[in-house]
């Protein structure tokens, strides 16, 4: 493929003269047929790697990405470039559309699904019907054992791409340490696979970590900055509580400051809302978990706060990297209290099951002879209604056979061994969490240069900074000055179309 070509389709389909760094290279391999692993910073242009061979290549391009919103957001963007031939496939469909899109998947060029639509059988007798040209893990970190989110669904990946007879796989990350890497590529299991990876630090943020000896000065602290900086703004907290105590607090305090939560407990629908509304700048500043950011591409976020301590340096440079895509000088400010030990190790501990809840499930499982619903709906219910641990139960039944095609044979090993072997992996998994929380808790207290600490684990050499560096280099706060965001014209317009929809007519009515 000569380079006149690549960058005339680049320009025919996405309006962009030039490659980013990577982008072509990448595309390179996949129309060779390579299967391919790439770590790409964030927002750096990943999708372009597998929407340009889309619109190139013969047949369907499949892409697996982890989130609902995600998805929308993507079809949506596609659409409004001109790209229809686009789909989601998500358990937000009704089964009507879901019987009409699989009807008609022949007819699309890039087709989204989240893994657990994939685990379908309907699903994959489907695309089988398909020819197949790029099969693409999004997020493919999801996909380690050590990714910042365990999914069972992503380690059945491997086995579904040979269902589909192994087209050329393409896998796109943002964050990945070396061991991580070796992870992905462990569980993709591919005999032959190109490596690209490219350096994640960004000369434009600053890096900030403020102690504070009270929660109360966080507070004040956080109005404060609040009132002083009128620019688009993510503060991220570890508790779905404190994103709506705190939310209310500052449009208590600061009532001219348009703000909003979000957290993965509130409605499809509202979480659609806050997401439009932020990236149409309605919103200034969201108060949100760790749920909210992965794919968001707004353009001109210029400060993240994390009022809790980050639990993972994986998942802290994803969220920094959220600001400065305009490369406009943005400010990472982590604020820093002795319970920011206590709470995340707490966190992390939840996230796992406990051995007697695994033990319970187990005597239900070998002792009372459960069928599969009925596991399912005690583990659901034991853990107050938290998918994961069920989710992890089954996937580790399933890893040693005891479950099949949601059948169990519990012949095929006794229950204390599954038990010792469940046991196991959850202490190991406790282990490396930890040990990733001390590695970010000692960036918090280093003496150096944040910037070169942060990053070493990824990358050898760093850029400049492109502005300011870090707290222990040159960073000051009077040297911040970024311009407040105002509203446009289109901004302003685009509110009253909303307020025209909510409030049907009466547009006078705030
Ligand atoms: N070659 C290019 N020239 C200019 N803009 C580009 C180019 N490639 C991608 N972009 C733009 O960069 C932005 C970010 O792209 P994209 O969402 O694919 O990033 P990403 O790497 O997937 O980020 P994330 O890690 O958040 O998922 C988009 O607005 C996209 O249109
Ligand atoms: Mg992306
Ligand atoms: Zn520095």
């Amino acid at each position: 493929m000569s380079e006149i070509n690549l960058e005339a389709y680049l320009k025919q389909y996405f309006g962009f003269s030039r490659f980013r760094q990577g982008q072509k290279e990448i595309i390179e391999s996949v129309l060779s047929k390579q299967h391919v692993f790439a770590v790409l910073p964030t927002g750096t242009g990943k999708s372009i790697c597998y929407q340009l061979p889309a619109m190139m290549l013969p047949g369907a391009v499949v892409v697996i990405s982890p989130l609902l919103s995600l998805m929308t957001d993507q079809v949506k963007q596609l659409k409004s470039q001109g790209i229809k031939r686009v789909v989601a496939l998500n358990s937000m469909l009704t089964p009507r559309e879901r019987d009409s899109h699989l009807a008609n998947l022949h007819h699309y060029k890039l087709i989204y699904m989240s893994p657990e639509m994939l685990q379908s059988k309907r699903m994959i007798r489907r695309l089988q019907q398909l020819t197949i040209s790029l099969f693409v893990i999004d997020e493919a970190h999801c996909i380690s054992q050590w990714g910042h989110e365990f999914r069972p669904d992503y380690l059945r990946l491997k086995q579904i791409h040979q269902l589909l007879d192994s087209p050329p796989l393409l896998a796109l990350t943002a964050t990945a340490t070396p061991e991580v890497q070796d992870d992905i590529i462990e569980a993709l299991a591919l005999e032959k696979l190109r490596k690209f990876v490219y350096p994640m630090d960004k000369p434009n943020i600053a890096l900030v970590v403020e102690q504070v000896d009270t929660i109360r000065e966080k507070e004040e602290r956080l109005i404060r900055l609040m009132e002083q900086y009128h620019i688009p703004t993510l503060i991220y907290f570890s508790s779905r509580k404190e994103t709506s105590r705190m939310a209310a607090l500052l449009q208590e305090q600061i009532p001219n400051r348009r703000i909003a939560f979000y957290h993965g407990g509130l409605d499809h629908q509202d979480r659609l809302l806050i997401q439009q509304q932020f990236m149409q700048n309605q919103l200034e500043v969201v108060c949100c978990t760790n749920a909210f950011g992965m794919g968001i591409n707004k353009k001109d976020i210029q400060f993240v706060i994390h009022y809790h301590a980050p639990s993972q340096i994986e998942a802290f440079i994803q969220e920094i990297g959220r600001s400065g895509r305009n490369g406009q000088e943005s400010v990472s400010l982590v604020f820093f209290h002795e319970s920011d030990r206590i709470i995340p190790q707490r966190l992390l501990e939840s996230e796992l099951p406990t051995g007697e809840w695994v033990q319970f499930a187990l005597n239900c499982l070998y002792q009372e002879d459960y069928s599969y619903e009925q596991l399912k709906e005690i583990c659901l219910l034991t853990a107050d209604g938290n998918e994961v641990y069920w989710r992890f139960l089954q996937f580790q039944l399933e890893r040693l056979g005891v479950l099949q095609e949601n059948t169990f044979y519990v012949q095929q090993m006794p229950q204390n061994k599954v038990q010792q072997q469940i046991e196991q992996l959850i202490a190991k998994r406790l282990q490396y969490k930890t040990a990733k929380l001390e590695e970010m808790l000692e960036w918090l207290y280093t003496n150096s240069c944040r910037r070169q600490q942060l990053f070493k684990p990824f990358q050898e050499t760093l850029q400049p900074s492109a502005y300011m560096c870090c707290d222990h280099c040159d960073f000051s706060w009077t040297d911040w000055q970024p311009s407040p965001h105002e509203q446009t014209a289109q901004e302003q317009d685009w509110l009253q179309t909303l307020m025209r929809i909510l409030y049907q007519g009466d547009t006078n009515e705030k």
